[in-house]
């Protein structure tokens, strides 16, 4: 047996010590199997969850396992599901009996028998994610790769155990989890697979809405996300998942004048934002941006293709996707909604960028307005070399601008100079209407430029302002 391959150094965490030890008491075979032995492989780094299968039972051995550890840990039990799961210092470990299961139609919910190591094998989900490293003490560290999970490590290929079809109906969540690794690892779907989450798509309905934003997320958060919703698209499951984003595909030409493909615009936005930031409710507004675009489309002859109102329409169409995928309806989504909003706005005034335009930016961005400067620069998806420079130019005219009325001006986290209390009692008046018209024609003057953003300019123009209210001033 000279050719088995062993990887001790993968078990180096001393848990792997004290499992095999229960292991050898409780006179069963286990292993260490799934994503810590894929991302191991992969140099991923050293994953925090470990999964261990056990021939017999998973519960047991977690028992025993913790028995032995020196803080013995709470040992948490799913009967129903046979696993048990223990969280000793910085690491979870999950427990499973070695089981086979079959499916029904309708549910994810398989029906589980007792099996061994290769059926258990078998009923996951990928080859990269079968592989197995034994972790009793007579086989320390030796791969058990039955369905060549090893050599599709190498040729960077996503590919079931089983026969696709039967892998991606009992489990539909699965066709999102290929789309999901092959964006994160940069892996190729095998195309026997892909024919299969083809003819699966509908199937995706029976997953909770929570698990498919789970994969969503990770696919927005992989270094070139365009690679996960060019798949998503391609197989048809997008079109469950983000219709919005399926409705901007195509580009419509009516007497020689045509509109770009807004869906592949919008992946490159996403690419080019995610070589940006990390922040995955950024990285949604850019794949949101423009879904405005497709209900407020029109041609007309004197000007070509337009998508007036596009920000607003969208920025309401991002409640409802919300609502439906079942995300919260928090401040993230209204952080979502304020960019597809504003995500013309910069590039609106960059062609001539007066110091007003600026301060009013700034003013309805809030503390956004680094985000937003992200998304737009992002949203520079031209091929034309000199008006790509020309567009990331006036950009930085407009970001030196923002510093320079920042620095007078004070507009961000913009604070009223004269409060309502003053105006009140500077022309003895009760709280009414009036002071909300003052407050407004302040904050405007401010903006135009009219009064520099300063208590005394602002109080004596909040006294010619009352008088043109007809107020008049207390002695
Ligand atoms: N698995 C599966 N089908 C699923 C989910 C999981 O077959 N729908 C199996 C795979 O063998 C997987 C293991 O269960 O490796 C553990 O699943 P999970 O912890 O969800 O995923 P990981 O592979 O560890 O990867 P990640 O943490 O990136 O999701």
């Amino acid at each position: 047996m000279s050719d088995v391959k062993h990887y001790k150094e993968a078990l180096q965490h001393p848990i792997f010590n004290t499992i095999s030890k229960a292991a050898t008491h409780l006179q069963l075979d286990c292993y260490v199997i799934g994503g810590f032995v894929r991302d191991y492989l992969l140099q991923r780094g050293t994953a925090k969850d470990i999964d261990i299968v056990a021939v017999g039972s998973g519960i047991a051995l977690a028992k025993k396992v913790s028995k032995l550890l020196p803080d013995n840990p709470k040992v948490q039990v799913f009967k129903t599901y046979g696993t048990a799961m223990l969280k000793t210092n910085d690491i979870e470990v999950e427990f499973v009996g070695a089981r086979k299961e079959s499916y029904s139609e309708h549910s994810r919910n398989p029906i589980v028998e007792d099996g061994t190591l290769e059926e258990d094998q078998n009923r996951r989900d990928f080859t990269i994610n079968a592989l197995a490293l034994h972790v009793s003490t007579d086989n320390f560290g030796e791969i058990v790769d039955p369905f060549g999970g090893l050599e599709d490590l190498k040729s960077k290929i996503i590919r079931t155990p089983l026969d696709p079809d039967i892998t991606y109906s009992d489990d539909p969540l699965r066709m999102m989890r290929a789309i999901r690794f092959a964006t994160q690892l940069g892996f190729k779907i095998e195309e026997k697979s892909l024919q299969a989450i083809t003819k699966n798509k509908d199937r995706i309905k029976i997953i909770t809405k929570e698990r498919i934003v789970d994969e969503l997320h990770k696919i927005l958060l992989s270094n070139t996300p365009s690679i996960g919703f060019k798949l998503l698209e391609k197989t048809g499951l997008l079109s469950f998942i983000l219709p919005e984003l399926v409705a901007l595909k195509g580009i419509d030409e009516i007497e020689g004048q045509r509109h770009k493909d807004n869906f592949y615009h919008t992946l490159e936005v996403v690419d080019n934002i995610s070589e940006n930031t990390d922040d995955l409710w950024l990285r949604w507004a850019a794949l949101l941006h423009d879904i405005g675009k497709a209900p407020t489309k029109k041609f007309s002859k004197k000007v070509g293709w337009t998508f007036h109102g596009h920000e607003f329409i969208g920025s309401k169409m991002v409640f409802k996707l919300f609502k439906r995928l079942k995300m919260p309806l928090n401040d993230k989504m209204k952080f979502v909604q304020k960019m597809v909003l504003m995500s013309s706005r910069p590039i609106v005034i960059a062609s001539e960028v007066t110091d007003s335009a600026v301060r009013r930016l700034v003013f309805d961005a809030g503390d956004y307005i680094e985000e937003l400067m992200t998304l737009c620069e992002a949203d520079i998806t031209t091929k034309n070399p000199k008006k790509f420079k020309k567009y990331h130019n006036n950009f930085k005219t407009v970001r030196q601008k923002m510093v320079e009325v920042e620095a007078r001006d004070h507009i961000r986290n913009f604070q009223p100079p004269v409060t309502g209390e003053e105006i009140m009692q500077t022309f003895n008046i009760k709280p009414s209407r009036e002071i909300g018209i003052i407050k407004e024609a302040i904050k405007e003057a401010i903006l135009e430029g009219d009064i520099p953003n300063e208590h005394d300019a602002a109080f004596t123009f909040m006294i010619k302002k009352g008088e043109e209210l007809g107020l008049t001033v207390m002695n």
